[in-house]
């Protein structure tokens, strides 16, 4: 095939899979009615050929920022490896997971797994087939058609809410049916060896006059990174089903003692079996992290006796339609609505809800807390663009999540950088500066400023433990808090981090510049001026002190000042990324390397050659750099190919890890035509819509934000900028212009403009 019909072929055929897999779904399956979550492709970013090349996404049903994720398990998980792969062709079971991101451990799962016949318990031996075309997957509903190995065949229903996941098997031709639950498995450590495993031991209790099968897991991948134990840590679950038990039993690395009710230990897993005549069975798991009693009550809650499948899935359905169907897309083909719907889809996963019933177990300080709380947050990827996105569409969460962030430093004595359960040091910087001067700047309420400050300002203050001696390299194990590691050596008194000191200095320091400008930020709103000089001075020096002027690129350096070679000390990037990498304070970035038409020039070498990364955060805002330094038209044609070479509606559609939602807002964000390049400055760059029109009803928004941008797809040049009205001539949008709704009309161009291009325009 010639590279056109090739192209042809690619386009037809998943053309024809949006139509199949919509046809799929049973009408009970799509209410309410909306369009927006129809567009959704649960599998995008599922693919991709390695680990890094992989969104990291499975099409799991669950509701938004949801405790618990359903998805079917074609995989055993680990750090690099999640629960689905699109490539296999068996499912071992539905697993309720908690791995936030590809590159993050499981942690406290529970795994239901339908079967007939002999009860089959090891993930290979209980792997059953099943027809790739007959699967059906939405955002709440997903089902599919497993084989059974002595005939007959098992179709498996699934939806879930936040803490309770529900699940339907229909046996048809199959005698002896039965379900087993999963407590615990062998723990593979990580990618290095997957033959170096742990052992968690759980607990089970089967009570057939109450259909329960209920248990506990503390399997935590990551325990062996990070500061905090949480010795206590354990998922529970309550597994209830409808039908009475014909027997039961526990199975224990591969022994099954039938009829016993409890058991603890590794390689835990209990079953009840039903009647010949058994055709249906409906299981709701509740989940917690609190105790199997809680787990209970949150089927209680969320999915009550009587509750059937079609009622979960609509609630589920409903809840994300409240948010989608708030943006409305005018001017896109089918293709370009699911890979946008998707992206939205994707943002409103993550952080993910902690807290059951106004409870919460802390696992800094391993006790049961009051209050609401949430884990999985990726702050060095989510404060870029994804924390911006959630202000605006999610806004309800904000206090909740800041207020969590809060109760981490109460409890753990900082604000996290990674938290998946607790803090695991993965990534550099404290960006939760950011993430908490920017909810001050955007007015988000509802949380203890004064403690917040005194978070943030112990974050760009005090060093971690040993901070002259341990490197803190990337997921080093038995060592503290790592926050702003380097911080004592050099960078309080010259600016930048050692890299003979630590790993990844480069980045460290142009990391803690930005961080400390947040602190600065922060300062100012509330009223401490001397802070806000002194960390806006340190955020003003700290990144030209590696900038070496010989060779006009960002360069580590050692704790004697020499610089320690252009390839050193840099984390998912390079020099010519991090050069870019001042977003406080492009001005002095532009003079340091030579003026606005120089740098323009490094824009321009950058990009031709082949240095721009958007698989990887640190690329992100550069492409927007061009319209600040005025040459908006060069940058409007640059964002248009990065996100036509990144983002799509194939399995493939995402080139990076999703990273708990950055990719995919920069795709949200682009499409708007603007991006938050400094997210504390309250100010987004604008750069190129992508549609015809887009509104965006905000919630507790005035009137609606109206982004209208005719011809868009054909013309990616901005010819000229209205917002109410009023000629926008800088490449600049306050948040105030659309927080509150606004009219923002584009005029758009097939050919390069001369609109905030002055630089070259000549
Ligand atoms: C899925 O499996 C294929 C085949 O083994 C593998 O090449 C690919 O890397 C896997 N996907 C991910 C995201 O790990
Ligand atoms: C993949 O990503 C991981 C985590 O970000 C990183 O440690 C590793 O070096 C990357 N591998 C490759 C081949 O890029
Ligand atoms: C197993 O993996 C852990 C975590 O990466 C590591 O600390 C440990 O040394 C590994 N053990 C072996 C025997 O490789
Ligand atoms: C499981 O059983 C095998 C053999 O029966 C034994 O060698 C192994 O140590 C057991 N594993 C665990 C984790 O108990
Ligand atoms: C299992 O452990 C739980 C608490 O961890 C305990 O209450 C129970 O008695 C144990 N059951 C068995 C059979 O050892
Ligand atoms: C169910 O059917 C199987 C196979 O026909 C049979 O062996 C088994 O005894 C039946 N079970 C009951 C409880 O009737
Ligand atoms: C910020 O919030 C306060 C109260 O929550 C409100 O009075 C004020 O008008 C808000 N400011 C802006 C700019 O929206
Ligand atoms: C690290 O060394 C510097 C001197 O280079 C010193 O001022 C600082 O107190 C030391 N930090 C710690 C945590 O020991
Ligand atoms: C800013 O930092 C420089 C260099 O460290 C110092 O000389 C100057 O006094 C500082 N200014 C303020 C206002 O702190
Ligand atoms: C280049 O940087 C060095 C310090 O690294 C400084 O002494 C020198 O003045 C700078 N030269 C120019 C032209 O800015
Ligand atoms: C979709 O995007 C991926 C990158 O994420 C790319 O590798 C792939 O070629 C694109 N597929 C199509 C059909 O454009």
């Amino acid at each position: 095939m010639g590279r056109l019909s090739l192209a042809y072929a690619v386009v037809i055929h998943a053309l024809l899979a949006v139509a199949i897999k919509q046809q799929n779904v049973p009408l009970a399956f799509r209410q309410p009615e909306s369009k927006a979550v129809d567009y959704v492709d649960t599998l995008i970013g599922n693919g991709g050929d390695s680990p890094n090349g992989s969104g990291g996404m499975i099409p799991s049903t669950a509701p938004p920022f949801a405790m618990t994720r359903w998805v079917a398990q074609t995989d055993v998980n680990y750090v690099s490896v999640t629960p689905y792969n699109s490539t296999r062709r068996t499912i071992s079971g539905f697993q309720g997971t908690h791995q936030p991101a590809i590159w993050m451990g499981e942690s406290g799962q529970v795994v239901v797994v339908p079967g007939t016949g002999h009860v089959r318990v090891g993930f290979v031996e209980r792997a059953m087939a099943f027809s790739k075309e007959e699967e059906v997957h939405t955002p709440s509903y997903y089902s599919v058609k497993l084989e059974q190995a002595e005939g007959g065949s098992i179709f498996a229903e699934q939806s879930a809410s936040s803490r309770v996941g529900h699940l339907r098997f229909t046996f048809t031709d199959t005698t002896q049916p039965y379900v087993l639950l999963e407590a615990t498995r062998a723990s593979v450590m990580g990618s290095d060896d997957p033959t170096n495993v742990t052992y968690p031991s759980g607990t089970l209790t089967i009570d057939p006059a109450g259909r329960e099968i209920c248990g506990s897991n503390p399997e935590r991948q990551d325990f062996i990174i990070g500061p905090n134990s949480a010795q206590g840590f354990a998922g529970y679950f309550c597994a209830r089903f409808d039908q009475p038990f014909a027997a039961f039993g526990t199975v224990q690395n591969g022994t099954v003692r039938v009829s016993e009710r409890t058991r603890n230990g590794t390689l835990l897993a209990g079953y009840a079996a039903f009647g010949n005549s058994t055709d249906i069975v409906d299981v709701r798991v509740g989940v917690s992290f609190i105790s199997v009693d809680q787990a209970r009550r949150n089927i209680e809650r969320e999915a009550p006796d009587g509750t059937t499948l079609e009622e979960t899935a609509r609630r589920t359905r409903a809840a994300w339609a409240e948010k989608l169907d708030r943006i409305c897309v005018e001017g896109a083909n089918g293709e370009g609505l699911t890979t946008f719907y998707t992206a939205v889809f994707h943002t409103l996963q993550y952080p993910y809800e902690q807290s059951e019933d106004g409870h919460y177990y802390s696992g800094y300080d391993d006790e049961v807390h009051e209050g609401e709380s949430y884990t999985g947050y990726s702050i060095w990827d989510i404060f870029r663009a994804e924390w911006a996105w959630l202000i605006l569409l999610a806004p309800e969460r904000l206090p909740g999540m800041v207020r969590s962030m809060l109760q981490d430093y109460t409890e753990g004595g900082w604000l996290p950088m990674w938290k998946n359960i607790v803090e695991t040091n993965i990534m550099v910087g404290t960006h939760a500066d950011s993430l908490i001067a920017e909810a001050l700047v955007k007015n988000v309420s509802g949380f203890d400023s004064a403690l917040a400050y005194e978070a943030v300002r112990k974050d760009a203050t005090v060093p971690p433990a040993n901070d002259n001696t341990t490197v803190y390299a990337d997921r080093q194990e038995n060592v503290g808090y790592e926050v702003r590691a380097g911080l004592s050596s050099v960078y309080e008194q010259r600016g930048w981090v050692a890299n003979d000191i630590h790993s990844e200095a480069g980045s460290r320091t142009l990391d803690y510049a930005y961080d400390d400008y947040a602190v600065s930020i922060a300062a100012a709103l509330l009223r401490h001026p001397a802070d806000a000089s002194f960390f806006r001075n340190r955020s003003a020096v700290a990144p030209f002190s590696i900038y070496n002027n010989v060779t006009g690129f960002m360069e580590a350096r050692d704790a004697d000042g020499r610089f320690a070679g252009e390839d050193e000390g840099w984390t998912e990037g390079d020099k010519w990324i991090y050069s870019f990498d001042v977003v406080q304070d492009i001005d002095a970035l532009v003079t340091a390397r030579g003026g606005l038409a120089a740098f323009v020039r490094t824009l321009d070498a950058h990009f031709d050659g082949g240095h721009n990364d958007h698989t990887n955060e640190p690329s992100h805002h550069i492409p927007y750099l061009y319209a600040i330094a005025g040459a908006a038209s060069q940058g409007q044609a640059r964002i248009r190919s990065i996100a036509q070479a990144n983002y799509n509606s194939s399995l493939n559609g995402l080139s990076g890890n999703e990273d708990c939602g950055q990719m995919s807002a920069w795709f949200v964000f682009s499409s708007l035509g603007f991006y938050p390049v400094n997210p504390v400055s309250g100010e987004y760059v604008v750069g190129s819509p992508f549609f015809d029109k887009i509104t965006v009803d905000l919630p507790g928004a005035a009137r609606p934000l109206t982004i209208s941008a005719p011809r868009a797809s054909r013309a990616p040049y901005v010819k000229s900028l209205k917002i109410d009205g009023r000629n926008v001539e800088e490449p600049f949008i306050s948040h105030w212009d659309i927080a509150d709704g606004g009219d923002l009309v584009f005029e758009m161009s097939d050919k390069p403009q001369r609109w905030a291009s002055g630089t070259i325009a000549a």
